[in-house]
Order: C-alpha cells, then structure tokens, then sequence
C-alpha cells in the first residue's frame, strides 16, 4: 500500500479556506518559513479511501475480540464520545478566560472527587498526558517531599520484578537508582528480600498492583508497612484498576501515589498512540507538590490558583487532555458507585472463566485464582512441537481474535498475556477458547502450519526483527 505522501500530486487538494475576516498582519521574516510544507497534496476521495483502506489493514475493538494483556481493551461506549464531542467542550480554547470555562472546571472538579471516592487519595492533577507520564510526574511529588524535609539522602526506588516495564524507566528519568527485589514462586513479592533491601536510602517503592502476571499481592499492607517504617513513600501503579476499583482503594491499603490510565480503565479509545490521560492522585502530604495550576472552589464556581509554591510546576501545557476527562466522568456519572464496582468484578470473573476454559491444555504460569488477567506459558509447547506464543498470537489472528500480549510479563518464557476485561459477553468467551483449544491441538498435529500464520489477514506475518533493528520511521524525499 502506498503512503499517503506517494499519492500526492501537485496541486491537488481539497481546502477551501474562507475569505479571510481579521485584518491581514505580516509576520517578522524571522518567523516565516523560506519553504513550504511538504505536506501531501491529496484530493478528499482519496484521503478519505486511504485512511479506509488503512482502517481495513488493522483490528480494533470493534472488528473482534481484543484480548490484549494489560492494556484493558474493553468497549468504550458511544456515549462519552458524544459527550466529549459537545462544541461546549470540544470547541473551547484554554486560554479562554475562567468564567467561560466554568463547566470545563466543574468537570475537572467532579472528576476528581469521584477518582478520589475509587482510589482513596486527597487531591488529584489532570496533567499527565499517559501513565508513564503519571509515574514520573507521581515521583517527582516524592523527591519534592523528601527535599522539603531536607532528607536528600533517599535516591532508591524500590520496583519488585513484576512491575510494569515502565515503572524502573519512570524512576530513572526522575533521577532515582533502582533496586529491583525478586518474586516469589507465588507471583507476589518476596517479603524478606523486600525487607533486605530496604533503608535509610528508600525514597519510595513502586507496586504495580494487580502486577503484571495478574495477581493481588497478598502481603500488600505489609510491603507498605516496610516501606513507612523505614521512611519511604509508596507508589501505587493503578493502571490495572480495572480489576479493582469499587472493591478496594490504594489509599486504605497505605498508598501515597497512585496514577490511574483513564485510557484504560474509564475508557477511552487508546492504541495508536493516544490521546491519554495519566492522572496523578495523592494523599494531602504529598498534594502542595502537586503541578499547578489545580483549581480551587471560589464562590458559587472555580478558579485555578494563582500561587503554588511548593508545587513540582507544570508537566504540560495547559490542562492536560481534557476530553479524555469528559469521557472518563461520563463513564463514571454512566456507571455509577454500583456498575464501577460490577465492572471490576466482571472482569474479573471474565478472566476466571476463560482461564479455566483452558487450564486443561495450557500451561498457566501461575495455577491461583487470576484478577483481571492471565498469563499463559507456552514453553512445554515450544520444546515439545517448536509452536512458540507468536505463532499461537498469529494463529488467532486468523481466527478474528486479536493476540493477547506477547513476551510479556518479561518473568514468564513464551508468555501470552490474556486479558478479557469486562465487556465481552459469555457467548464472546466461549468462542475464543474454543479457537484457543483448536489452536492448542494445531500445534501438535501440523505445527509447520501456525508458523506462517496469519495466512487469511490483509497483512501477513510482519519482520519484526528488521523492523525493531531497521526501522524506517521518517519518508526520504527525492531531491
Ligand atoms: C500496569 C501499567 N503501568 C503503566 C502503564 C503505562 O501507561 P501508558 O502506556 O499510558 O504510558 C501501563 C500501560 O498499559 C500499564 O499496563
């Protein structure tokens, strides 16, 4: 398929710009462009059948079942679109006076209060553009802590191995050492290895719970226990709320920090790069450092304060993504306290069931009762009959499921990672572990066969090899 750069033509377009109804100013030279963009020059059929065409090449939540571990695939109801697309919302500028933004800040305000209702925090910044984002901006609010009390010699984060990958690099990029404590066979943490570790040095630890093998950490009020004795904050990885929110809250089991994914949880469309939101929440220790600005209440409205002097500043322009905000309160105003919480244990039980669908032929990597995600080890599989996790991943494919995650959580040899989440229904479960199940007896009777699948998708099987070690991420022009 050609670029859209490829089918440009000179001369060709389709924007009609209106006659012009401001006064013509000329920019200084030093800000004009000597060139014109090569931006491609495209008819609007065309445009429109390439981005079709596109569309057609990919699988979305909406073509199939999207079983993508730790990333919640879950359907986004069309509300919250329609919503977030109200021009009172989508149609406003962010630097808009207050007063004419009221609503937008009361959306802000609402959203807050609820995300603090589910995660037991005091205050929350919709700055964060993502949940790496979240982390980093969550550990910024832990330095600005620890400096304020003069206490610099805390330069360790604590991150146990089934820790999101994000969360080691969040830490280094906020200037922290790492210190990475093993799991136990269970999956959880390893107390006295956490114990060993930790000192006088410990800014904070990082939990990703549930972690990335899909497991509650059983022994959660002692790690954050461990970590308050010895001076450290804790750091609550909540981008797998999913699995919990409505049930327990990060704040009651000792937590300091939290950032939540609303792409993930409190659904958003997400894949292909966003937008997103990160949202960091805190308890009322950690809220001066927060970015600023953050609103406050000012008679019958809001206002965004004027001064913040401890806050860590700002970690985006303006206000964060907004509409991905909208859509998140609208999920929660849609739901409720009754349907956050039945969505949680949904997916949950969705999880269960597909899991024990196919304990029977799959190895599990952890035999216990799941959250919200499982992880599937296809070694025996691999050293038995050479059909390796990608295969499995690419044979679904040509059954219209989209792979779970692959090689992933990094703990787990031939990993797939399964996460259902709440939406689909049982007929939807059912169908997929019967794929799963005649996938499984593929591989013994004609592995050669999932080595080349997918065979019946617009596109095959991709070089992932030459991709990762030749990408070719921008398009060469001929001079
Ligand atoms: C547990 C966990 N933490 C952090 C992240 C990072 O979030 P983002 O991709 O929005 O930066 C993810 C991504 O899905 C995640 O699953």
């Amino acid at each position: 398929m050609k670029l859209i750069i490829e089918k440009s033509r000179e001369g060709r377009g389709c924007t009609i710009l209106p006659e012009c109804d401001v006064p013509v100013t000329t920019l200084p030279k030093s800000q004009t462009r000597s060139a014109a963009p090569r931006l491609p020059q495209i008819a609007e059929t065309d445009i429109s059948r390439h981005y079709t065409q596109l569309m057609k090449r990919t699988h979305g939540v909406n073509d199939g079942f999207y079983p993508l571990g730790s990333c919640t695939m879950k359907y986004n109801p069309r509300i919250n679109e329609e919503i977030a697309a109200l021009p009172q919302f989508s149609k406003i500028h962010p630097l808009q006076p207050q007063h004419t933004v009221q609503g937008c800040l009361e959306v802000f305000a609402k959203a807050e209060q609820y995300l603090c209702e589910i995660t037991g925090m005091d205050a929350m910044s919709f700055q964060p553009a993502a949940g790496a984002h979240g982390e980093f901006t969550g550990l910024l609010l832990i330095k600005a802590y620890h400096k304020s009390r003069g206490d610099s010699n805390r330069t360790k984060i604590i991150v146990p191995d089934s820790a999101h990958g994000t969360n080691p690099a969040s830490a280094t990029m906020a200037g922290y050492t790492i210190v990475n404590v093993p799991s136990q066979a269970d999956g959880c943490v390893d107390i006295e290895k956490l114990k060993s570790v930790v000192g006088s040095d410990t800014a904070g630890l990082m939990l990703t719970n549930p972690n990335t093998v899909g497991l509650f950490d059983k022994n959660i009020l002692e790690i954050t226990k461990i970590i308050h004795d010895a001076g450290g904050l804790c750091y609550y990885d909540g981008a797998n709320l999913n699995a919990v929110m409505g049930i327990v809250r990060p704040g009651d089991m000792g937590f300091d920090v939290i950032h939540l994914n609303l792409h993930k949880t409190f659904s958003t469309p997400h894949g292909g790069g966003g937008p997103g939101s990160g949202p960091v929440g805190c308890k009322n220790l950690l809220t001066p450092f927060l970015p600023a600005p953050h609103w406050h209440k000012e008679g019958e409205g809001y206002a965004f304060d004027t001064e913040s002097p401890q806050s860590i500043g700002r970690v985006k322009e303006f206000y964060g993504n907004f509409l991905v905000v909208v859509k998140a309160l609208t999920y929660i105003l849609t739901l409720g306290s009754e349907g956050i919480t039945e969505a949680a244990q949904n997916a949950v039980l969705n999880a269960n069931y597909l899991m024990n669908r196919l304990s029977d032929l799959y190895d599990m990597a952890f035999q216990h009762t799941c959250m919200h995600e499982f992880v599937i080890t296809l070694e025996r599989l691999k050293k038995e009959h050479g059909v390796s996790a990608m295969d499995i991943a690419k044979g679904l494919l040509d059954n219209g499921i989209h792979p779970p995650t692959m090689y992933f959580p990094l703990i787990v040899h031939e990993a797939l990672m399964v996460e259902p989440t709440e939406t689909e229904s049982k007929d939807t479960l059912d169908e997929a572990a019967e794929v799963f199940r005649k996938l499984y007896h593929t591989a013994q009777t004609n592995p050669e066969s999932l080595h080349n699948a997918p065979i019946t998708t617009p596109v095959r099987r991709l070089d992932e090899v030459g991709a990762a070690r030749n990408p070719r991420l921008k398009y060469e022009f001929e001079l």
